[in-house]
C-alpha cells in the first residue's frame, strides 16, 4: 500500500505531525503540499492548519480533487481542545471531503501560537485592562506553547495504531 503524507504548515505544528505520520507508517512519502506533483498513492494523510474555523484553503482545494481514496486527515488550531473545539474543526475539515472518498481517522490537536499574536493581545490588554476575553486569549496564548506535545504525539500515533498496515 503507497501511503502519501501531504500537509500545509506556516509554522511547523502540522509539519511536525506530518513526520510522525512519516515514522509510524511503511512505505510512506512525505510532500509539503505545494511541491504535490501528481503522485499517486492508495491511501492519503492530508494534514491542515486551522485557518477561521476551517482547513487552510490549499487543503480544501486539494481535496476537491481527491476521489475513491482512503484518508486520514490530521490538522493542528491554535485553540484548546477544550469545549469540544476539536469536533467542530473535523466537522468542518470532513464537509470538505468528497462523497467517494473513506475516511478512516481523523486527529486534531492544539499548536503553537505565533509569537506575534502575544504582542497583539499585551497591546490591547494596555489599552484595556480589565478586558476578560483578551486575558482569556492570553491563557490560550501560553497553553497552546507547549503543543503538539509529547502526549499530542503519541495520541496520534495510537490513532495511526488501529490503521492497517
Ligand atoms: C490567518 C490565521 C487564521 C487562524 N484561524 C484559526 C482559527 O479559526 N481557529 C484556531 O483554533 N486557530 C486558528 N489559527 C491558528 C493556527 O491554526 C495554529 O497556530 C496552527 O497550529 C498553525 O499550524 P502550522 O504551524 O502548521 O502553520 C489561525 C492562524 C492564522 C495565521
Amino acid at each position: 500500500m503507497r501511503n502519501l503524507i501531504v500537509y500545509s504548515s506556516l509554522t511547523g505544528n502540522t509539519k511536525l505531525l506530518a513526520e510522525t505520520i512519516n515514522k509510524n507508517i511503511s512505505n510512506s512519502l512525505i510532500i509539503p503540499i505545494k511541491e504535490y506533483n501528481n503522485e499517486d498513492f492508495d491511501r492519503l494523510f492530508i494534514g491542515y492548519w486551522v485557518d477561521k474555523v476551517f482547513p487552510s484553503i490549499e487543503v480544501s482545494n486539494f481535496l476537491k480533487n481527491i476521489h475513491n481514496k482512503e484518508i486520514f486527515m490530521f490538522g493542528t488550531m491554535g485553540a484548546s481542545d477544550k469545549n469540544g473545539y476539536g469536533e467542530i474543526i473535523k466537522k468542518n475539515a470532513e464537509s470538505l471531503v468528497p462523497e467517494d472518498n473513506k475516511i478512516i481517522g481523523h486527529f486534531v490537536c492544539q499548536g503553537k501560537l505565533n509569537s506575534k499574536l502575544k504582542e497583539v493581545y499585551e497591546k490591547r490588554l494596555e489599552n484595556d485592562p480589565n478586558n476578560e476575553n483578551i486575558l482569556i486569549q492570553l491563557n490560550n496564548y501560553e497553553e497552546s506553547q507547549s503543543h503538539p506535545s509529547k502526549d499530542d504525539l503519541k495520541n496520534l500515533e495510537k490513532e495511526l495504531s488501529n490503521l492497517d498496515n
